[in-house]
């Protein structure tokens, strides 16, 4: 575990019921005239975005609204959006949704003051701007996008989604009010809930791993296994609303600290070239990579077997690691994730394209903690055919 770390956070978190109402005196604190409310039309038709509004029109500000953001947005998107937005002379963006519409937010905030485009921005030391100040408020329990540094974008030429780092992306304000989450549906639910759960066990077992890191990892384990399937079952069940909505930004805030590995480095390519969601993809392969990690993280898994399975005590400790592998692989059975990545469009005669495309997402897969070769990378996709 590496003693030398640095940690970045959000400024402002502001957690609880009623706690939207924070809005208003931050547009007045800002003096902000002119708000982007950033959102897309899943969660605009849910009315998710209708508080937001209310506050914003009470804090006196000019609304600039955009609700189409797209699922999983391209750069192309983000083009498309930066020239509608660049001259309204937006002073701060409220976005309400997943990690599509918070990524594409993060982007707007620093394109505007960088007058950078996402292409531009993919290059190291391309933004020398702070951004525009943001608000993020989650409506899954996923992606943990409000408090890390990354957003994720589509790049159709190279059929790769491909994360862009920069600290000035940390949301300045984030908002967690778990009723924002009660109307995702069950299998959104599932699938950027295991997102979250991967960010949290990848962080902790990375190379970049460290005490922060392990603090807020095992938490998130411990909060996301406890309450996943009741919130898979019963959207309703606040208290596991709230814990799969802590759980989620703690796990994000791992992120910040350490890093994803080979599971999100596999996840990539498809969603890429096949257009998996990026919650689906990885949840598909988050037990089939732990398994071949297996072999380097006996002691990790030992460490988060318990976070995951409470009633593990009365069990060997040798036998942990591969109760942790078992519980994963059940746990998505429960869950209803599937075990095949046939469903979605992939042959066997992609491995060798997929392969080849994990191999480019280096700064993952050097964080893993086991160095994968072509081979073992191209038998996980293999497995799952
Ligand atoms: N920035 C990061 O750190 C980070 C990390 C992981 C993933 N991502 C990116 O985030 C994106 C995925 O985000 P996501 O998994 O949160 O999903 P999403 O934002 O793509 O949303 C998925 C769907 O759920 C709907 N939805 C969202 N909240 C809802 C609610 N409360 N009720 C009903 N419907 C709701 C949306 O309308 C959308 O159709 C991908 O592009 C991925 O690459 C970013
Ligand atoms: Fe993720």
């Amino acid at each position: 575990m590496n003693s030398q770390y640095s940690v970045k956070f959000p400024r402002k978190v502001f957690s609880g019921k009623g706690s939207m109402e924070e809005i208003k005196g931050i547009i007045k604190d800002l003096d902000a005239s002119a708000v982007c409310l950033m959102t897309d039309a899943g969660v605009y038709g849910c009315g998710l975005a209708n508080t937001p509004e209310k506050y914003i029109e009470e804090a006196g500000a000019e609304m600039v609204l955009v609700n189409d953001v797209p699922r999983e947005p391209s750069v192309y998107d983000v083009k498309e959006l930066y020239a509608k937005l660049k001259d309204k002379n937006v002073q701060l963006i409220v976005a309400v949704g997943g990690g599509s519409v918070i990524d594409m937010a993060k982007m707007m905030s620093v394109a505007m003051t960088n007058n950078k485009l996402a292409d531009d921005i993919r290059a190291e030391g391309a933004i020398t701007n702070p951004s525009l100040p943001m608000i993020a408020i989650p409506t899954t329990s996923g992606t943990g996008a409000e408090a890390t540094a990354n957003a994720i974008f589509l790049f159709p030429e190279e059929d790769l989604k491909v994360g862009i780092v920069n600290e000035y992306m940390i949301p300045d304000y984030v908002i967690l009010d778990a009723d924002n989450t009660v109307g995702l549906p069950p299998a959104l639910t599932a699938s950027t809930g295991v997102d979250a759960l991967c960010h949290a066990v990848e962080s902790y077992i990375s190379v970049l791993s460290n005490p922060f890191c392990e603090m807020f990892s095992l938490k998130a384990v411990e909060l996301i296994c406890r309450s996943i399937e009741k919130a898979f079952n019963d959207g309703n069940d606040m208290q596991a609303r709230e814990d799969m909505q802590l759980g989620s930004f703690y796990a994000g805030l791992c992120l910040t600290t350490s890093s994803t590995v080979a599971v999100h480095a596999l996840s990539y390519p498809l969603g890429g070239k096949y257009h998996i969601p990026h919650g689906v993809s990885n949840a598909v392969l988050l037990p089939f990579v732990m398994d071949v990690n297996m072999e380097c993280c006996r002691e990790q898994y030992t460490v988060l077997a318990p976070y995951m399975m409470p009633d593990i005590n009365k069990y060997p400790k040798e036998q942990w690691p591969e109760m942790v592998v078992d519980y994963l692989y059940t746990l998505m059975k429960k869950l209803d994730i599937p075990d095949k990545l046939t469903g979605f469009g992939v042959e066997p005669e992609d491995l060798d394209y997929l392969t080849d495309n994990v191999v480019k997402v280096e700064r993952l897969l050097l964080k893993n903690p086991k160095k994968l070769t072509k081979e073992e990378i191209k038998n996980i996709y293999k497995k799952l055919l």
